[in-house]
């Protein structure tokens, strides 16, 4: 069940303000009453008219890609760069969940589910993302312990659940490192190793939840199962 305004609203016909001046002005009708009660809660498959026209309410997608480098996790970009949803054949307006930056690669989702966005978005939903991170330089017995310990940036500290050297190439002095985190600030991966002295050069995400990238390439993606998206609404801290 949700409210009127928003059932419109997530519909793509107009903005929820605009939707709640048509509701007052009696302009409303679902399943054939006017309805000028702005908290009214109906169900997704209600049928909604506006001033005689049957509104199409949009069913939910739910898409897990495989995100390449050099595309951007927003809806429009002023440099006109690419952007994540473009790599998606649909015509329902999805956007992604939280963002991986225009160089980062890997596990990105996409909806048009506000609710379930909002869920996993939520700094209190503490979903595990896993990464892998190319360093410039390799890290100490020390930098090791200062991850575990967790790192301040922003005065907030990163609680880092699980860090581990994958290789490590001593003439290059490069390590490739996972690590497992729960909070989603921007550029917290980078940040995180930045604070010791070692920039990363590559990261990917490899996964999140419950969810891995398996054997989607580069560009590819798939629809979220049933079951997969009621257990991401598990992550709804009550
Ligand atoms: N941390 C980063 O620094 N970048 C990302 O894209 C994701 C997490």
């Amino acid at each position: 069940m949700e409210r009127l305004q928003k059932l419109i609203a997530e519909s793509g016909y107009t903005s929820r303000r605009k939707a709640e001046e048509l509701i007052k002005a009696g302009k409303v009708k679902v399943d054939g009453v006017v309805v000028k009660e702005l908290g009214s809660k109906f169900p997704n498959d209600c049928k909604i008219e506006i001033e005689g026209k049957q509104l199409k309410l949009e069913q939910k997608e739910y898409y897990l890609l495989n995100k390449p480098r050099g595309y951007i996790c927003s809806l429009a970009d002023e440099k006109d760069r690419n952007i994540v949803t473009d790599l998606i054949d649909t015509k329902a307006r999805i956007y992604p969940i939280g963002r991986l930056d225009y160089d980062t690669t890997g596990l990105l989702l996409l909806t048009n589910d506000g609710e379930l966005a909002n869920i996993l978005m939520h700094p209190k939903s503490k979903v595990e993302k896993t990464y892998l991170a190319k360093l410039e330089g390799i890290l100490s017995p020390e930098d090791l312990h200062k991850l575990k310990k967790g790192i301040v940036i922003d005065n907030i500290k990163c609680n880092i659940l699980r860090v581990k050297v994958r290789k490590r190439d001593k003439i290059k002095n490069t390590d490739l490192v996972e690590i497992t985190i729960e909070e989603g600030r921007n550029h917290i991966v980078k940040r995180i190793f930045e604070s010791l002295n070692k920039p990363v050069s590559k990261l990917t995400r490899i996964r999140y939840g419950f969810l891995e990238l398996d054997t989607l390439k580069s560009k590819e993606y798939r629809i979220l199962s049933n079951n997969e998206v009621r257990k991401l609404y598990g992550y709804k801290k009550l």
